[in-house]
């Protein structure tokens, strides 16, 4: 039987890290397990319980013998992503999981923004590679915002920045690591494919009311509007990171921070039930 072997990057990250444990979950199902990282970032896999490589991410040798590449990457390197690609498909590379993992970001009301500019870049790269290299496939895992990042934990406090009665979409970092892990076993035909999956939907009020349950706390919830402020402060101090930090704060409470804005949920495709806020929530602070 042909199987996969899969090459992640960012196995540390807050998102790499659960990919990591689920490929390991996994790993009867698959060829070949492996990460990849820099040689200078390589010391804190030391007993990772996989395949190390620590190679450079642009290098065509890097990728030899691994079909599918999970591209976990952070902020700093979401651009970089083009020229990792270039040398995986080099290598023989079929299928190129692109760090992506947001709400919907084909909606009109978010596709500017500027924390997705980087990945809509990537995206753009994806469609015309794809479209001219006979055999390559990538994917965009599309799952709304991730439900631990919500809102702030440690205070009880939700600041938020926009409008009450909101529709957001939520799915936990578990879910989506399995989702993801999962959806290499689901084949498709053509160059590109996005997968939608989320694990609630509500209002942003019942989300606060989730984690007040789970709590056991109230919450002080505030509206602000004063991200733009803060964008336009972070632009000018020349400050990427920053700037993609503070254009991302309306998200939640935008109505676009869904996962099904333009197009239906998968979840369909998948054989396990996701979990509800409470029980993420419960399962992040115990009893309160
Ligand atoms: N929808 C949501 O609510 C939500 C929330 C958070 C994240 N995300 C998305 O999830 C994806 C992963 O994000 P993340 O927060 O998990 O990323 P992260 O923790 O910031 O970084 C992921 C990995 O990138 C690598 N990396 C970062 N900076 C590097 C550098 N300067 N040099 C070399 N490697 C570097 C590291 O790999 P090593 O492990 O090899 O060191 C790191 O572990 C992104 O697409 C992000 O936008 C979505």
């Amino acid at each position: 039987m042909w199987k996969i072997s899969v090459l992640l990057i960012g196995a540390s990250g807050s998102l790499g890290a659960p990919l990591l444990e689920e490929l390991k979950r996994q790993k009867a199902s698959f060829a070949r397990v492996a990460i990849l990282t820099a040689p200078d970032r390589a010391s804190k896999f030391d007993g990772a319980g996989v395949e190390v490589i620590t190679k450079s991410f642009y290098d065509s040798t890097t990728y030899l013998g691994f079909t599918h590449v999970i591209s976990a990457v952070g902020n700093q390197l979401m651009i970089l992503q083009p020229a990792m690609v270039e040398a995986a498909v080099a290598a023989g590379v079929q299928h190129f999981y692109a760090s992506d993992w947001n709400s919907d970001i084909s909606q009109k009301d978010i596709y500017d923004m500027r924390y997705f500019r980087d990945k809509q870049a990537v995206r753009a790269y994806l469609r015309q590679k794809a479209a001219t290299t006979p055999g390559f496939q990538y994917t965009l895992m599309i799952t709304g915002i991730f439900t631990e990042w919500t809102v702030d934990h440690d205070s009880c406090t939700a600041r938020l920045f926009g409008q009450p009665g909101q529709r957001v979409g939520v799915t936990s970092i578990s879910d989506i690591a399995r989702y993801t892990i999962d959806s290499l076993h689901v084949s498709f035909q053509g160059a590109g494919r996005t997968v939608r999956i989320q694990g609630w939907t509500g209002s942003v009020e019942d989300l606060v009311a989730a984690l007040e349950e789970a709590r056991g706390r109230k919450y002080t919830v505030t509206y602000e509007d004063v991200a733009k402020a803060k964008e336009e402060g972070a632009r000018l101090s020349g400050d990427d990171v920053q700037e993609m930090m503070y254009s991302i704060k309306p998200l939640l409470t935008s109505g676009a921070g869904v996962a099904d804005g333009t197009g239906e949920l998968d979840n369909h495709l998948f054989q396990f039930e996701p979990e509800h806020p409470v029980q993420t929530f419960q399962r992040l602070f115990g009893s309160g």
